[in-house]
């Protein structure tokens, strides 16, 4: 016996990705329901080898579904969430919503697995944000050989972090380039992001920060260690699907750069790819429809005592959202459903 499991938001970026993800890790799925808002509705989507037809979520009844992957935005998951929730379909949520909430783990399942039995005080689960989520996947191995006391981490993010909207927007700004007599005005972006970088991602907070960096240093403490300082600059660039991050640890104790090699290969999510020659790094358009979270540039930071600096990158979609939700379905199925 599987599961029943709702796809809320089927039709955008990560919902697809979620469908994507379930029939490649062959989730055991008994009966799949896939849900847009109405704007949408009759819309097809794919899963596996099945052809989906997408249902209007403001009608959907949630009862004697066992989860719900919810991709709709924090609006949308503040009206639909509790009713999926009260109707005890456990909810999983990629939105900002839910994450600071105390009863609400906020799970990564190579950091925090033991935080799924958390679920039950609102039967929602929340997944962090994607610039945090491959951080943190490097992160919680070496802070658990050596402890980590701060990390400036410097982020590359990709439109795709945005929405199917942005993903058009970098497009059509694209090919306006090359054919002037049409020009795109920035619309999901403050400036034009073809051939640019925009170092402002979500609000701007009081202290002069963006929100998109807060959430970097409020998730990372969730997830691995209140005593960790995070200090972030968040930034949007011309790439489609890919996160990238500069990241610089600065430890209690000294981590050798050798070592951090080694015990990042071997740990779980991570795949380390670090030539020391031309190419010998992953780039964003190589993490695209992978599973893993790579690093590269592994060095010593000299200018401190205990200080390592390594470059991280992942396909946003995936580690950042999709494949993080479905792990956690997996986890929930594994450790309290127990079904399949
Ligand atoms: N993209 C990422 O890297 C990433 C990473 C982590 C978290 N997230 C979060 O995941 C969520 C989805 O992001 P996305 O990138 O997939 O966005 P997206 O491509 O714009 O897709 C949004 C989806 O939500 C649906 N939707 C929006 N409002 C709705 C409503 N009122 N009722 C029903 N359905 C509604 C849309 O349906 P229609 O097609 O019918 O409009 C669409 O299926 C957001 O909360 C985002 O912050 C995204």
């Amino acid at each position: 016996m599987g599961y029943r499991i709702v796809v809320v938001g089927a039709t955008g970026n990560v919902g697809r990705e979620m469908l994507n993800i379930l029939a490649e890790r062959q989730f055991p799925v008994d009966e799949l329901a896939v849900l847009a808002s109405r704007r949408s509705l009759g819309t097809e989507v794919t899963f596996g080898e099945k052809t989906l037809t997408t249902k209007d979520l403001d009608t959907f009844d949630f009862t004697g579904w066992d989860m719900a992957l919810f991709a709709v935005g924090s609006e949308a998951t503040k009206k639909y969430a509790p009713k999926a929730a009260a109707a005890g379909c456990v909810v999983i949520d990629n939105s900002s919503l839910y994450r600071y909430d105390p009863d609400v783990p906020l799970i990564v399942p190579e950091c925090n697995p033991q935080d799924v039995h958390g679920y039950a005080k609102k039967n929602i689960i929340a997944n962090p944000n994607c610039s945090t989520a491959q951080m943190v996947v490097a992160l919680k191995p070496l802070h658990d050989r050596a402890k980590i006391k701060r990390v400036v981490v410097s982020t590359y993010q990709s439109v795709s972090g945005s929405g199917k909207e942005a993903m058009e927007e970098l497009w059509e700004q694209t090919k306006a380039v090359y054919n002037p007599t049409s020009e795109v005005p920035a619309k999901v972006y403050p400036k034009e992001i073809a051939f640019n970088v925009i170092p402002h991602i979500d609000v701007f907070m009081e202290d002069g920060s963006t929100k998109e960096e807060w959430k970097m240093v409020a998730e990372t403490k969730k997830i691995i260690d209140p005593s960790i300082k995070v200090t972030a600059t968040c930034v949007r660039v011309p790439v489609f699907v890919g996160h990238s991050e500069s990241v610089n640890i600065e430890f209690e104790e000294f981590l050798d750069e050798d070592e951090a090699r080694d015990i990042l290969r071997e740990s779980p999510g991570i795949m380390v790819i670090d030539k020391r020659e031309d190419g010998g790094y992953v780039t964003p358009k190589e993490c695209v429809g992978d599973f893993a979270t790579f690093i590269s540039r592994i060095r010593q930071d000299s200018t401190i005592d205990n200080g390592i600096n390594l470059w991280c990158v992942s396909d946003n979609l995936r580690k950042g959202a999709a494949l993080n939700a479905v792990q956690i379905a997996e986890l929930l199925g594994r450790e309290v459903l127990k079904k399949g």
